[in-house]
């Protein structure tokens, strides 16, 4: 059964997903910040079925120099590692700070590149393996008050195709998963922030679509994912 590291595993999306793919019995790693729920979620997975589900807290670009990864991926199956951790600041550019444009581009763009570089060589070595990366609409699609988040999705999809096509004749497949808004706690508490939740994903939606891609067998590559919500771009 292929082995799928999850990072941003503690909520929205992520969590979903660690949740699906348990049913369908895969070896789970999961990995975030908040340790504590981390852990309730990889006793709920191996409860639901998953063959193990393994915990490794920790700030995304520490987690990726963790030399711990050999012993975390020891199982048979297939390496898949999901880039789904980010994170979602918008607002006016000019009176950003550099700060915070630094640690949204860490989060969302140097963490996933940090981790792609820490189990790439695994895959490689077992001649096969496969990069989700969670991007979003915004990748390509226009939102004013959206440019540091835009360009570190838009940073990590041509990461990505380029990944792609540097390894895939060494059994390497990488899909760019752009999903539209979801509703999912990136939001925030405020109902009012942001569009109308109840127009939004699920991410139970996003999580089913990317449980399609992991199940694929290797014979093919889904290079790219857009899902939206029936409305479209809200
Ligand atoms: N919600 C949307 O509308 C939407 C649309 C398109 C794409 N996306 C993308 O989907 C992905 C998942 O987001 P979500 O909507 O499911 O939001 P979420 O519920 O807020 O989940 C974000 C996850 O990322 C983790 N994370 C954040 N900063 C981290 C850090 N520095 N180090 C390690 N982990 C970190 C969080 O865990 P901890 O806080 O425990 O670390 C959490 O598990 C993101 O990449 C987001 O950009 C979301």
């Amino acid at each position: 059964m292929k082995q799928v590291l999850i990072t941003g595993a503690s909520s929205g999306i992520g969590e979903e997903l660690a949740l699906l793919l348990a049913e369908h019995g895969y070896e789970l790693i999961l990995t975030a910040r908040r340790d504590h729920l981390l852990r309730e979620l990889a006793v709920k997975c191996e409860e639901m079925g998953a063959l193990r589900a393994d915990v490794l807290a920790g700030d995304i670009e520490d987690v990726a120099r963790s030399p711990k990864w050999s012993d975390f991926l020891k199982g048979e199956g297939e390496i898949v590692l999901v880039n789904n951790a980010g994170v979602a600041e918008f607002g006016d550019f000019a009176t950003s700070s550099i700060k915070d444009n630094d640690l949204q581009l860490a989060k969302n763009l140097f963490g996933p590149i940090a981790m792609t570089r820490a189990i790439l060589p695994l895959m490689l070595a077992s001649g096969s393996g496969l990069v989700v990366n969670v991007l979003s609409v915004a990748a390509r699609t226009v939102f004013p008050g959206s440019a540091i988040y835009a360009a570190s999705k838009a940073g990590l999809l041509q990461f990505g195709n380029v990944v792609r096509e540097e390894y895939r004749k060494q059994g390497i497949r990488v899909t760019n998963v752009m999903p539209g808004a979801t509703d999912t706690p990136l939001w925030g508490a405020d109902a009012e922030v942001g569009p109308p939740r109840d127009k939004m994903l699920r991410s139970k939606a996003v999580a089913e679509a990317i449980v399609g891609v992991i199940g694929l067998s290797s014979d093919r590559v889904v290079e790219e994912m857009v899902i939206t919500p029936p409305d479209g771009a809200l």
